[in-house]
C-alpha cells in the first residue's frame, strides 16, 4: 500500500515546455505520482490502483509481468486475475498504466504489496508497509533453466536506518521438497542449486535487521526438459519497422517516422505450439500443458535505459512490451501484454527485473509466452485469429532523433497457421476480407486500414511487404531513403505526413548531394509520389505508373508468359542484358527486363546517374545503393481489396467480357533464391506482361490490382482517375472506349452489356 503525495501529475509543466501537443508516451519522472494499491486474494481475485485522475479511456493493471485491462469503479482502477492464484500473505508486483492526454500515458512507480483476503471492495486501505523493513534485491541466472543446469541465484538487503543481521534464502521444488536452505550473518549472498525436475521452483529470500524487523521477496525459477523441436511447431519470422503510434492511432502508423533506417525496425520469430500434434512438446515449451507461442523479438538496436528526461526507468519499462488481443471496435488498444524477458547471449532468459541492469543495457533479444485468453478465461486454440504488436523505446544514444516509444505493427495471426490480412476491427477498415482474392499479392499483401479513405488510405502504396524477410528489412528502409533523396541537395524528400518528430525533416544523405546537376527531377519521389500513378513529365510521352508488387512480377516465370502469348497472342518484348536475352517486363512498353534494369535506366535516362549496369554507365552510384533501391522497389507491398472479390457481380462480369484474356486474373510465381518474399506465391495481378496493341501503338497490359485506390492515393479523391498510358482516361468509360484493336471484342462486349452489368464491373475494378 502507498500512500499519495502528489497526484495527478503535473500537467502544467508539460504544457510549459509544449509537450501537450505531441501524442507521444513519455515516461516522465513527473508521472510518478505514488497512488494507493491493493490486492485481494479469492475467488475472483481482484487487484485495485487508485485512480489519478487521468483521463483513461483506457488503463491496464499489471500483476507480477502480466498486465489486463482494467475498470475504474469508485476511483480505482481494478480487474479481476485470472491468470495466476493470488495467494494471501503472498506478495506480488503491482503497476498501472493509464491513458492520458497530456503525458500519453501514466505509468505507476511498481509497488511490491502483500494480498489480503479482501471481501470489503476496493479503496480501502489496508496498512502500510513497516517504512524501515529491509530490502531486498535478487537475481537467478538463468530463471528459465534447463532440468540439469546449474542455477545461480543471489540476494542483496538493505535498511536506510538499521543494519542487516541475517538474510537467508530458500528454495523449494515443485514437488515441495526445500532443496536449499541457509542462513548468513550478512546483507549480501550467493547461492547455487541444480533442479531435477520439470516446474517452478520457488524462492524466498528474507532478511532481519538489528531492531528486528523482516523483509521478504519471493521469487521463481523455470526448469524444462530439453526442447526438442517436432513437426506441430508453426514457426513464423515476420519483420517489422517500428511506427509513432499504433495501427490508425492518429496518422502516425502508416507514415514513416524520423531517421526511418536508423535502427528503428526489428524482426520477432513466433514458435506456435498450438496445433494438436505439438501438444507433447508444449510442458517444454509453454510451461503448462496448454497451447502457447513463443516470441522472440529481436532489434536492431538496444533499448533506453532513462525516459526523455535522462531518469533512470523502473527496470520492467527497461524491455519491450508485447501486446496481444486487439479490442475490436477500439482503434489502438490491446487487452494483455507481457512485459518481455531478456533473453542473454548464451540463450537462458531472465524476467527483466531479474536480469541486471547492464543485461538490459545491451539486450537486443528478448522473449514471452503468449497463451489463454484471459477475459474468457481458457486456452488458445488453433484457427482462431489474434492479433499483437511490440512496444519499444530506443537508446537514444545508438541513434539519430528521439528516444520516445515506438509501436510495432499490429500483426493479424492466425493460430497454427501464420498471418492473415483479414480485418476483424470495423474501426480499422473493411471487414473479413477473407476470399481467396484477399492475398492480391499472395503473402506479401497489407491489410487494408480504411474503408473509405483517410491519411493512412492515401499511403496504400507505401509499405513493406508483409512477409518481409528479417535479412531485407534493413536494405528496404536504406532503400527507401534513397529513393527519397534528392541526388542535386542530398536532402531528405517526405511527401507526405512525416511523423511528428520528423517535422523538423530527417538527416539529409550528403555523398549523395551533387550526383546529378541536370535532372528532369532530382529525386525518384518527384514523379513517383506515393508510389501512386504521376504526372506527365518534359521529355517523356508516358505517366509514371504506380510503383508495387513489382518484384512479383519480375518473378512471373518466363514460360507462363510465353504460353500466354500463345494462346492468346500478344508480343513479348524481348531485351538483351550482357549478351543474353530476356523479357521485358517494366514501362509502359516493357522495355526493361528486371526492376534492378528499370532503376539503373531512371538513373541514367531522367537523372543522369551512371551506374554498373551495362549500357547505364560510367558508374557514379555504386552497387550496394543501387541494390538498396532494388530491394526497396521489390518489396512494396500490394494493397488487400477493399471488397471480398470473388463474391461481386463484377467477378464474373469481368471474365464475360473476356478481359481476363489479357488482364490475367491469378497466376504462380516461381522460386526467388534471394527473395524469400516473392517465392512460389499466388498472386493477381490482372496483367500478362505482353504488349497489345489497342489501335494507339503496342503497350503492356497494365497490372489492374489497386486501381480502385490509385485516384485515391494521387489526389485524395478515389474517383479522380487517370487511367492508361498518358493518363488520360478519366472513367472506366473512357478506358474502354480506348480499348480497340486487339480489345475491340472486350470493348464491345462491354458497351453492349446492360447499364448495371457496366455498374458491377466498374464497382468491382473500384474496390481492387
Ligand atoms: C522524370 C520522372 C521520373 C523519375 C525522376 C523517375 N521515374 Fe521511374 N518512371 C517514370 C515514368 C514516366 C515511367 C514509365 C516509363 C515507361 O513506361 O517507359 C517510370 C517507370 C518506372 C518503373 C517501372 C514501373 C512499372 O510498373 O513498370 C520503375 C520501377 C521506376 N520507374 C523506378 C524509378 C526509380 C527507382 C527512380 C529513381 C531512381 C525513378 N523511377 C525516377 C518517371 C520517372
Ligand atoms: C487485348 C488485351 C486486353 C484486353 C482484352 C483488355 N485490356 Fe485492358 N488494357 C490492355 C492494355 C494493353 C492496357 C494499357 C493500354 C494503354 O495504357 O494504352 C490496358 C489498360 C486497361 C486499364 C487502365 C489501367 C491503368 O492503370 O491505366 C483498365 C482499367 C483496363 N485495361 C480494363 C480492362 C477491362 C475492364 C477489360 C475488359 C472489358 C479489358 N481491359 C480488356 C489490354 C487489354
Amino acid at each position: 500500500m502507498h500512500k499519495s503525495e502528489n497526484s495527478p501529475p503535473n500537467h502544467k509543466y508539460l504544457k510549459a515546455l509544449g509537450l501537450s501537443s505531441i501524442i507521444v508516451a513519455i515516461y516522465s519522472p513527473l508521472s510518478y505520482a505514488e497512488i494507493n494499491t491493493r490486492i485481494e486474494s479469492g475467488n475472483p481475485a481482484i487487484a485495485y490502483a487508485e485512480d489519478g485522475g487521468w483521463t483513461g479511456q483506457w488503463a491496464y493493471l499489471c500483476v507480477d509481468d502480466y498486465c489486463g485491462s482494467a475498470q475504474l469503479v469508485d476511483g480505482f482502477w481494478q480487474r479481476t486475475v485470472t491468470e495466476q492464484a493470488i495467494v494471501t500473505g503472498e506478495s506480488y508486483r503491482l503497476q498501472l498504466k493509464v491513458q492520458d492526454n497530456v503525458l500519453s500515458q501514466y505509468i505507476s512507480p511498481e509497488y511490491t504489496i502483500t494480498a489480503d483476503a479482501g471481501g470489503d471492495g476496493g479503496g480501502t486501505t489496508p496498512p502500510p508497509i513497516e517504512p524501515d523493513a529491509p530490502t531486498i534485491s535478487a537475481s537467478a541466472s538463468p530463471s528459465n533453466a534447463t532440468v540439469g543446469e546449474v542455477v545461480s541465484i543471489s540476494a542483496t538487503a538493505t535498511s536506510e536506518q538499521a543494519s542487516i543481521t541475517t538474510l537467508s534464502v530458500r528454495v523449494t521444488a515443485p514437488d515441495n521438497q526445500i532443496v536449499l536452505n541457509e542462513t548468513i550473518s550478512q546483507a549480501q549472498g550467493a547461492w547455487q542449486f541444480t533442479p531435477s525436475l520439470q516446474g517452478t521452483y520457488q524462492v524466498t529470500y528474507q532478511a532481519i535487521d538489528n531492531q528486528g524487523e523482516t523483509g521478504q521477496i519471493t521469487d521463481s525459477v523455470f526448469a524444462r526438459n530439453p526442447v526438442s523441436g517436432g513437426d506441430g511447431v508453426v514457426i513464423n519470422e515476420i519483420a517489422e519497422r517500428y511506427r509513432v503510434r499504433h495501427e490508425l492511432s492518429g496518422n502516425d502508423f502508416n507514415n514513416f517516422n524520423v531517421e526511418y533506417w536508423e535502427g528503428r525496425f526489428g524482426s520477432f520469430v513466433l514458435d506456435d505450439y498450438t496445433l494438436p500434434s505439438a501438444s507433447s512438446l508444449r510442458q517444454s515449451a509453454c510451461g503448462t500443458t496448454e497451447p502457447c507461442v513463443v516470441v522472440t523479438l529481436n532489434s536492431a538496436i538496444p533499448l533506453a535505459m532513462t525516459d526523455v528526461f535522462g531518469n533512470e526507468k523502473s527496470c520492467n519499462q527497461q524491455t519491450p512490451n508485447w501486446r496481444y488481443h486487439k479490442i475490436y471496435g477500439d482503434e489502438t488498444n490491446f487487452s494483455y501484454g507481457y512485459v518481455m524477458d531478456v533473453v542473454l547471449s548464451d540463450g537462458s532468459v531472465v524476467p527483466a527485473c531479474q536480469a541486471t541492469r547492464d543485461q538490459r543495457a545491451t539486450a537486443t533479444t528478448w522473449r514471452a509466452v503468449m497463451q489463454r485468453w484471459p477475459h474468457i478465461n481458457r486456452p488458445f486454440e488453433a484457427g482462431e485469429q489474434i492479433e499483437f504488436e511490440t512496444t519499444i523505446s530506443f537508446d537514444r544514444a545508438q541513434t539519430t532523433g528521439d528516444n520516445v516509444n515506438y509501436y510495432g505493427q499490429t500483426f493479424r495471426y492466425v493460430l497454427g497457421q501464420g498471418l492473415t490480412v483479414n480485418n476483424r476491427d470495423s474501426a480499422v477498415g473493411p471487414l473479413n476480407i477473407n476470399d481467396s482474392f484477399a492475398q492480391l499479392g499472395g503473402d506479401t499483401t497489407v491489410p487494408q486500414l480504411s474503408a473509405s479513405g483517410g491519411a493512412q488510405q492515401r499511403l496504400s502504396f507505401m509499405q513493406h511487404a508483409y512477409n518481409l524477410d528479417r535479412g531485407n528489412v534493413q536494405s528496404w528502409l536504406d532503400g527507401r531513403r534513397l529513393i527519397h533523396t534528392n541526388f542535386t541537395t542530398g536532402d531528405h524528400v517526405e511527401e507526405f505526413l512525416p511523423g511528428p518528430q520528423a517535422i523538423n525533416g530527417n538527416l539529409p544523405f550528403p555523398e549523395m548531394a551533387g550526383l546529378t546537376t541536370d535532372p528532369i527531377q532530382p529525386s525518384c519521389t518527384q514523379c513517383h509520389t506515393l508510389n501512386g500513378v504521376g504526372d506527365m513529365q518534359a521529355r517523356q510521352d508516358v505517366v509514371p505508373p504506380k510503383m508495387f508488387g513489382l518484384g512479383l512480377l519480375e518473378n512471373i516465370p518466363q514460360e507462363t508468359i510465353e504460353q500466354w502469348a500463345r494462346e492468346n497472342g500478344g508480343t513479348i518484348n524481348y531485351v538483351t542484358v550482357e549478351g543474353q536475352q530476356y523479357v521485358g517486363r517494366f514501362g509502359w512498353r516493357a522495355e526493361t527486363m528486371s526492376v534492378e534494369h528499370q532503376i539503373a535506366k531512371a538513373l541514367h535516362d531522367d537523372m543522369g546517374i551512371g551506374t554498373s549496369f551495362e549500357g547505364f554507365g560510367p558508374m557514379e552510384l555504386a552497387d550496394n545503393h543501387v541494390q538498396d533501391m532494388v530491394v526497396y522497389t521489390k518489396l512494396v507491398a500490394v494493397p488487400t481489396p477493399r471488397q471480398n472479390l470473388t463474391t461481386m457481380p463484377g467477378h464474373n462480369r469481368f471474365q464475360e467480357f473476356g478481359c481476363n484474356s489479357c488482364h490475367k486474373m491469378t497466376v504462380q510465381t516461381g522460386t526467388d533464391t534471394e527473395f524469400p518474399e516473392l517465392s512460389n506465391q499466388t498472386i493477381h495481378p490482372y496483367t500478362d506482361l505482353l504488349l497489345h496493341d489497342l489501335g494507339e501503338g503496342a503497350f503492356r497490359t497494365a497490372p489492374l490490382w489497386g486501381i480502385g485506390l490509385s485516384g485515391y492515393v494521387k489526389s485524395g479523391d478515389a474517383n479522380a482517375l487517370t487511367l492508361m498510358h498518358d493518363g488520360q482516361a478519366t472513367s472506366v468509360d473512357a478506358v474502354m472506349q480506348r480499348h480497340g484493336g486487339d480489345a475491340q471484342a472486350q470493348s464491345d462486349n462491354y458497351f453492349n452489356a446492360s447499364q448495371q452489368a457496366r455498374n458491377e464491373l466498374v464497382e468491382y475494378l473500384m474496390a481492387l
